[in-house]
């Protein structure tokens, strides 16, 4: 899964690719500078798994739900979570143990609250203006 992505669309259609694949339990963590392109991701991500809805990163609410695609979607965004503890009081015990699938912008702020079983994902900014997405098997 370690790609070179042209264009915002290319980020996107990554995106989708894998949505495509995932299945319930799946926790996908999506990390890289502000602007690198998670949020483009995220919205492939929950269009492969068939939500007809434009994924927006979750402001005021923390957590975006989509339900209306094959599995469940939850979105968190952990650049707005003051802390742990928040991401906590948010729920994320019993999203974790929904059949759905649970998408992590900034996981790597707190990576000790992600499951052993998630996919990490890296994303970078080439000075082409092109990203990188790196699969690592941890952090
Ligand atoms: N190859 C690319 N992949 C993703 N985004 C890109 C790419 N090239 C340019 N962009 C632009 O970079 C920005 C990425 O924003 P976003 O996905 O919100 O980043 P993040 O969520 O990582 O902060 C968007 O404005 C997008 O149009
Ligand atoms: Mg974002």
């Amino acid at each position: 899964m370690n790609q070179t992505l042209a264009t915002a669309d290319a980020t996107q259609k990554w995106g989708q690719a894998l949505g495509e694949q995932l299945q319930a339990g799946d926790v996908i963590a999506l990390c890289g500078h502000l602007g690198a392109g998670k949020t483009q991701a995220t919205k492939g991500i929950i269009a492969g798994l068939g939500s007809k809805i434009d994924a927006t990163s979750p402001t005021f609410t923390l957590v975006h739900e989509y339900l209306d695609g094959r599995l469940p979607v939850f979105h968190f965004d952990f650049y707005r979570m003051d802390d742990a503890a928040q991401v906590y009081t948010v729920g994320w015990d019993d999203f974790l143990d929904e059949p759905g699938v649970i998408i992590v912008e900034w996981a790597d702020l707190f990576p000790d609250l992600l499951p052993s079983q998630t996919r990490w994902f890296v994303f970078e900014s080439l000075p082409t203006g092109e990203r990188r997405v790196m699969e690592k098997s941890a952090l």
